[in-house]
């Protein structure tokens, strides 16, 4: 059956880095792979035509689609506009209005870009980590939060740290059912020594594993020590299960680990047959927008992960991972990679090793 695909190219570099995902995607569909895509304005474009980020109709044609690809949203152009209706509050709209709550975040060291991680090459060769991190609930999200001015004229600050049993639930599950299909091991991270909220973490994701996942490795693991073991050490893990919070701070630990931003994307997704939305973790970048230069690789990843997890293709993204890995033995390197390619250039040297 045909998949659909939307795409949000969105704004500065998203259109520029998008388009050549659209390119690796048309190849495939050459190749015989059922896809119908579509596009829509989102982020800062929308605001300008639509006077919104995220207008009703685009939600509903990305909850009826299988897979979204995003670009990135956000530019200096629309940081005055109230805070409803910037490009970043769209993003969250899409994020709860698509009810992805498990943010994918891979860690994946390339081979030809082991030399640029700020670690040694023997300790990040070969890493493969995948970060699956709670994305919807937690201190992000808990009331009650906000700024009061309390009778002596202080202020104070809060936000709440707070899950339930079935957010704990989905977003382990989302862990398991990915582990059975890598090595079989999770470790996952809280601060049950210190937080509540961590301790029925660790509780709830202990009893889910002895019920519905026996053959799976479960490890626990306080957050300050996995900061530390992840420079330490980073090829002890295999899939890392972590809150909102924990999971933000210790995946862009990871993923700086492994080279540039401009190499890492990202999934969202939410209960199966749910469509799932795709993006690179880069924003914008409006000091290089409009020039033609920005690194299309996180985004043809992106695309890689929506034909594995919401296309049911994952041979396909398999083969699009390893035309990003040929392209890159090759040497091609955009200017985040110390090169001078261009971004259509780099999606030339990814097509080229797609025959
Ligand atoms: P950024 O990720 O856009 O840029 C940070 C630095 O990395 C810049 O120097 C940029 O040139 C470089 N860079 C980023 N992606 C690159 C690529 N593909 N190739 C080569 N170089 C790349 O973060 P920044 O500057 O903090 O934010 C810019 C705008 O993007 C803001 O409006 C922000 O809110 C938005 N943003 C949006 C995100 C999203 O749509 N999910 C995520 C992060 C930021
Ligand atoms: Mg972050």
């Amino acid at each position: 059956m045909t998949k659909t695909l939307l795409m949000l190219p969105g704004d500065g570099i998203g259109p520029e880095v998008t388009a050549q995902a659209r390119r690796v995607a048309e190849r495939l569909i050459e190749q015989g792979l059922a896809l119908d895509i579509g596009e829509a304005r989102f982020g800062g474009v929308a605001i300008d035509a639509d006077g919104m980020p995220l207008t009703a109709d685009t939600l509903t044609l990305a909850k009826a689609s299988d897979a979204v690809l995003m670009g990135a949203v956000g530019g200096p152009q629309w940081a005055d506009q109230p805070y409803g209706n910037r490009p970043e509050a769209g993003l969250l709209a899409l994020r709860s209005g698509m009810n992805v709550y498990a943010n994918l975040r891979p860690a994946l060291c390339f081979a030809a870009l082991a030399d640029a991680s700020s670690l040694k090459r023997a300790l990040v060769e070969g890493l493969d980590i995948l970060f699956v991190r709670e994305l919807t609930g937690g201190v992000y999200f808990g009331e009650p939060r906000g700024i009061e001015t309390l009778p002596d004229g202080q202020r104070r600050g809060v936000n709440t740290h707070v899950y339930t049993t079935s957010e704990i639930q989905r977003v382990a599950r989302t862990a398991f059912a990915l582990a059975r299909g890598r090595k079989g091991e999770v470790v996952s991270a809280e601060k049950s020594n210190v937080m509540e909220a961590g301790l029925l973490w660790r509780e709830e994701v202990q009893a889910l594993r002895d019920a519905e996942y026996p053959d799976i490795r479960l490890t626990h693991m306080l957050a300050d020590n996995m900061a530390m073991q992840l420079v330490k050490n980073p090829k002890q893990f295999d899939v890392i299960l972590t809150d909102n919070l924990f999971g933000d701070m210790l995946s862009d630990e990871a993923g700086m680990l492994t080279g540039s931003l401009g190499m890492l994307p990202s999934a969202a997704i939410g209960d199966a047959g749910m469509p799932g939305l795709y993006e690179p973790i880069h924003g914008s970048a409006p000091d290089i927008a409009g020039r033609g230069v920005a690194n299309p690789s996180a985004s043809i990843l992106s695309l890689a992960m929506a034909l594995r997890y919401s296309l049911g293709a994952p041979e396909l993204a398999a083969k699009v991972e390893a035309a990003v890995e040929a392209a890159l033995d090759g040497g091609a390197r955009t200017a985040d990679l110390g090169g001078t390619m261009t971004t259509a250039a780099m999606g030339d040297a990814v097509l080229a090793h797609l025959a």
